[in-house]
């Protein structure tokens, strides 16, 4: 898709939904050559400038991932070993960058660093994630969903619970009033997305028929959901003092088997990962031992480990977007 070419992907509404189908349709494509041994190398010679600020495990497998298969290359830059913030501005990487690759991806804190390497580079800047939003997880979710249903997207009804002023409930918001999805939010009020972003969602909603829903109920908000998604309730960046009020908070609105009795019939479970359901890693044992509960915080293990759980092909679909992303806006294609 030539529009595409050159364009930066700092937030969903830098795409239009015509644009996010391309891209969905593309990683669909690239998903069938991969696995069925045809794919064919766009990106020989190309290289990606990959910035973590934060850490990942994901993103980075994917866009490396999808660089090496596509006969292209890689560079990691992280916080310990770049000038970037502390001897470089942000202006000056993005300038220096833009003379050697042919791409930035950028993980962070701040929307106004990923978009001022945007501002100040000739090549595309992929947010791999800030605070605000987590624009190429949302691909890798539609294609999920999309392929798990068997239906359009748009005749499909889900649900976001948990920490929902965050990234992944914000990027959900956002993306689903672009594409004219039906999308509940089941969060506490102190928790859902700024004003500022649920009037932009409604605004652009009016115009695309999305139905958009804000509640505090976990009931309501997983009533006739096909898909229930949830977050970590404490995100990368955030104090580790937050946790115990943010456990009181958010308790109710783990997805547990109860709540996804409530949902629609086979209703999937969807997590962008990393998970805590169960006390196996250093932070879900500290947690889990804070709020005094054990098998799962934000989702809990029996549903973690039931077949509704289909947060590992969301997480393959991770590779095959991103793919799509970085020959769209490298190539045009
Ligand atoms: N979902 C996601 O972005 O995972 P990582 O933090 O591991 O990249
Ligand atoms: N909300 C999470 C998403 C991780 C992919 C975080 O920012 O830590």
């Amino acid at each position: 898709m030539k529009t595409l070419q050159g364009r930066s992907f700092t937030k969903e509404t830098d795409l239009s939904a015509a644009e996010f189908h391309y891209l969905l349709k593309l990683a669909i494509d690239l998903k069938k050559q991969t696995k069925s041994g045809s794919e064919l190398q766009r990106l020989v010679g190309k290289s990606v400038a990959l910035i973590f600020e934060k850490t990942s495990t994901r993103t980075r497998a994917a866009f490396e991932v999808a660089m090496t298969q596509q006969g292209g290359s890689s560079t990691v830059f992280d916080s310990t070993s770049a000038q970037l913030g502390h001897k470089e501005s942000i202006a000056d990487t993005a300038k220096v960058l833009s003379r050697m690759y042919d791409a930035i991806m950028f993980r962070g804190a701040l929307q106004e660093t990923v978009e001022e390497l945007a501002a100040n580079s000739t090549v595309p800047v992929i947010n791999g994630l800030t605070d605000q939003f987590h624009p190429t997880q949302m691909l890798a979710d539609l294609l999920t969903m999309q392929e798990s249903a068997k239906k359009p997207l748009a005749d499909l009804k889900f649900c976001y619970l948990g920490d929902a002023r965050n990234n992944m409930g914000n990027s959900f918001l956002i993306t689903s009033a672009i594409l004219g999805l039906t999308f509940t939010i089941g969060a506490p009020k102190s928790l859902w997305p700024d004003d500022a972003l649920i009037a932009q969602a409604n605004q652009i909603a009016e115009k695309t028929g999305a139905k958009l829903n804000l509640t505090q109920s976990p009931t309501d908000a997983v009533k006739d959901a096909e898909f229930v998604h949830t977050d970590v309730w404490v995100s990368m960046g955030e104090p580790k003092s937050v946790w115990k009020e943010r456990i009181d908070k958010l308790l109710p609105y783990q997805v547990n088997k109860e709540l996804m009795n409530s949902a629609a019939k086979d209703a999937k479970f969807m997590h962008c990962l990393p998970a805590f359901h169960d006390e196996k890693t250093e932070v879900g044992l500290a947690a889990a031992q804070l709020a005094g509960i054990s098998g799962g915080l934000e989702v809990t293990d029996d549903v973690f480990q039931s077949n509704a759980n289909i947060a590992f092909d969301q997480a393959e679909n991770r590779l095959h977007t991103t793919k799509a992303i970085l020959i769209a806006t490298i190539l045009g294609e």
